[in-house]
């Protein structure tokens, strides 16, 4: 195979090892494919996921990253939807063909795993090489973003406006997504609604913001970070909670009368997720989207009165729907995302991952050198 194009990548080698930045090379793009030089990408949590899931089946040394935001290089002879010069949020990878993705719900397309957790498009790895020819998967969720270039398809980039600070919108493309789609897409989140978010990083900030938007009575944000809980006050929840209070599902009964309507967790602890459904009232839903492998034991009674759980991926989104509804809200300034994100040089993607994972930084942002 010819490979073209030469790129600076964050490389995850083994799971134990820092990331190292290093020189690979891309193919150029195939028939749908399409070459986008990154000017910023997103730290997902769930980039974290390879090195502590044991059954992670993305092939190392591989590139994460997928939430890049960048400008159209290069497009392959049956792409329609971009052209070069175009910018673009990359957001999550799907077939475009399967019962889920013709009905408008690509989260749950058939290839889900395979192309976004896997890396395969149509069944076949995307991978570059590195200097000495060994392949490195660049096909994470589609587009392996912490690197100067990325090979996406046209599903999986959002053409968007010219006049934005392209490099922070990246993380539009799943963490924000998530956060609020969840609230308005999935759980359908209105007036009459009460909602309690567990977990206050990213993907629950977005979510308190959401339920503001959809104008929810009561918004309770729950974090242990104090700082977090505080943040999510000034971005729209009604009442905050430490979640290491012992008694947390009584005081959201109380503040609430009674128990939410919606809860969302998105600490993936399983004592917190027994706590969500514990805050719910009769016929509420819990929205789980916490990456990792908790285990629950729950009781009975957890479900009982119509309460219901599900795992919920993306926020139901249709990227190319829902993405410029976002960038709608954010310039009406109803979701100031820019208030929790900090720039870093993609050199810097080490010290990007440390301040994510003791908390410091809620949404790193990483910027390649020009
Ligand atoms: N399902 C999806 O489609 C999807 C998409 C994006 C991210 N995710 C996942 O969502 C999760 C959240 O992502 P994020 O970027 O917001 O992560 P994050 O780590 O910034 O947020 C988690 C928050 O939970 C808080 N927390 C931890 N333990 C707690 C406890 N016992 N009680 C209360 N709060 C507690 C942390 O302080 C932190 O603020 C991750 O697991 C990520 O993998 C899922
Ligand atoms: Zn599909
Ligand atoms: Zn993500």
């Amino acid at each position: 195979m010819e490979f073209q194009v030469q790129v600076e990548a964050g490389v995850l080698s083994d799971r134990n090892s820092p990331f190292s930045v290093k020189t690979i090379e891309l193919r150029e793009p195939r028939a749908d494919e399409v070459l986008v030089r990154i000017v910023g990408a997103g730290m997902c949590h769930t980039d974290l996921l390879p090195r502590v899931l044991p059954e992670s089946r993305l092939p190392l040394p591989a590139v994460l990253g997928h939430e890049g935001a960048g400008v159209v290089e290069q497009v392959g002879p049956h792409v329609t939807q971009v052209g070069v010069g175009d910018r673009v949020v990359l957001s999550f990878d799907s077939c475009g063909w399967c019962n889920r993705c013709l009905t408008g719900r690509p989260s749950y397309c058939d290839e889900f795993g395979s192309r976004n957790f896997v890396g395969l498009r149509s069944g076949e790895s995307v991978h570059g090489v590195d200097a000495d020819g060994a392949s490195i998967s660049t096909g994470w969720f589609g587009q392996s973003s912490f690197a100067t270039y990325s090979l996406a398809t046209q599903r999986n980039v959002v053409k968007v406006d010219e006049d934005l600070p392209l490099e922070i919108f990246g993380p539009l493309g799943c963490g924000l997504q998530t956060g609020a789609g969840t609230i308005l897409n999935a759980m359908d989140v209105g007036f009459d609604s009460s909602v309690a978010v567990f977990g206050t990083g990213a993907v629950g900030l977005s979510a308190v913001m959401a339920a503001q938007i959809a104008g929810a009575a009561i918004i309770v944000a729950v974090d242990i970070n104090a700082s977090r809980r505080d943040l999510a006050a000034e971005l729209g929840a009604t009442h905050v909670l430490d979640g290491a209070d012992p008694d947390l599902a009584a005081q959201i009964a109380s503040v609430t009368g009674g128990g939410v309507t919606h809860a969302l967790d998105t600490t993936a602890v399983s004592s917190v997720i027994l706590c969500a459904l514990a805050s719910l009232r009769p016929l509420g839903f819990c929205g789980l989207v916490g990456g990792g492998s908790a285990s629950l034991q729950l009781p009975q009674t957890a479900l009982g009165q119509g309460r219901q759980a599900s795992f919920l991926l993306e926020g139901n989104a249709v990227p190319q729907v829902f993405i410029p509804q976002l960038i709608e809200l954010w310039r009406g300034g109803r979701f100031p995302f820019d208030r929790f994100t900090t720039t870093y040089p993609l050199e810097d993607i080490n010290r990007a991952e440390n301040d994510s994972v003791s908390g410091q930084t809620i949404k790193p942002v990483l910027i390649p050198k020009r």
